[in-house]
């Protein structure tokens, strides 16, 4: 039997959004305490695509003021970046002999990146769920908390630490589970309901970057596309609404309620009452870590200090794994 443990990451890959947060960081932040957490900024991962040097340095800082600024604690968790341990790449190599190349075809996620470029883009990120499940099972990692859109990834890290453990006849890997709850797990972006909010978001005013200042945040809810109706009052009423229903889901999530409680209170609302709420709940609550993550960013060296001691603290239980592993495969 394993400890629980947590493991999770963002990629350092251009500025942070809501959905980052929503979906990913202010779960992190819940699962605190519970357990041991462990939180990496992955910049093995973002160079899966081009990033320019100076840019990929400020974005791994930008990734790890905001886990600072939305309260994870460098007492609590361990708080590290990717390449600092190079037990990931090492363990990552290994599961790149054990995953198989008709399990990687089967990424949805490769197929929609690399799109019909799939002959040009870089070996590394057709690889690169290989190489989070590394990331994970590195630290003997149980519970992995993530947005929708990797739910698929850490099924993989099963199969790989299954397939691993059957060809070596042990049970060396634990069984990780990936958890995707509460109403955030897919945050869509502002202008269409139907795609996801993503750092890579074709226009500013589509996604809420963890950056934006108050007036940035208001402007953008209050232009958030919706469609002429009231509100129902329930979220069934919502099913054919994607717009509406990823506006009412945003507002639970930043809220800490249910969406069938924030639609049984808005229930009949027109979007002239509903907007400006929700306009003015985001700023309360993402303006603060906004504001704080630009304080942290004034101070690189300290963000670096933070990073370099959760290093030391990730080594130290990723090193005896990583030697344990080579010990089975006979390396
Ligand atoms: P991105 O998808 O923004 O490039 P990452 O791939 O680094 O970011 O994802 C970091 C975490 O944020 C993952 O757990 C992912 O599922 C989550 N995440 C990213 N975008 C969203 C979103 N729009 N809604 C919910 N979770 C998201
Ligand atoms: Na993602």
């Amino acid at each position: 039997t394993f400890t629980p443990r947590v493991f999770s990451g963002i990629k350092p890959s251009g500025g942070l959004t809501m959905g980052n947060y929503l979906g990913a960081i202010k779960r992190f932040v819940g699962m605190q305490g519970d357990m041991q957490t462990i939180y990496c900024v992955v910049d093995m991962h973002a160079i899966t695509v081009w990033q320019d040097p100076a840019e990929l340095a400020k974005a791994t800082r930008e990734v790890a003021a905001g886990y600072l600024a939305s309260g994870l604690d460098p007492a609590q968790s361990i708080l590290f970046n990717q390449s600092a341990v190079a037990a990931h790449a090492e363990l990552g190599w290994i599961f790149n002999c054990v995953a198989r190349v008709g399990w990687m075809n089967r990424m949805t996620q490769f197929k929609d990146k690399a799109g019909a470029n799939a002959e040009k883009v870089s070996l590394g990120l057709y690889a690169y769920p290989a190489l989070m499940a590394a990331d994970i099972l590195l630290y003997h990692a149980t519970h992995v908390p993530v947005g929708e859109d990797q739910k698929q990834h850490v099924e993989l890290t099963r199969d790989i630490g299954k397939k691993f453990n059957h060809d070596f006849k042990t049970d060396f890997f634990p069984e990780t589970i990936p958890v995707i709850d509460g109403p955030a797990t897919r945050v869509m972006n502002l202008r269409d309901g139907t795609k996801k909010m993503s750092k890579s978001g074709e226009s500013d005013m589509e996604r809420i970057n963890m950056t934006d200042d108050a007036d940035q945040i208001a402007k953008k809810f209050k232009k958030a596309r919706t469609d002429p109706d009231a509100l129902p009052d329930t979220m069934e009423g919502l099913k054919d609404r994607p717009e509406a229903k990823n506006l009412v889901e945003i507002y639970a999530a930043l809220d800490d309620r249910s969406p069938d409680d924030v639609i049984a209170e808005y229930a009949g609302a027109g979007w002239g009452k509903f907007k400006p709420a929700l306009a003015d709940l985001a700023v309360a609550k993402l303006s603060p870590i906004s504001t704080e993550m630009a304080r942290l960013m004034d101070d690189p060296a300290e963000i670096d200090r933070i990073l370099a001691n959760g290093a030391v603290k990730a080594r130290e239980i990723a090193e005896p794994i990583l030697q344990q592993t080579y010990d089975i495969v006979g390396l």
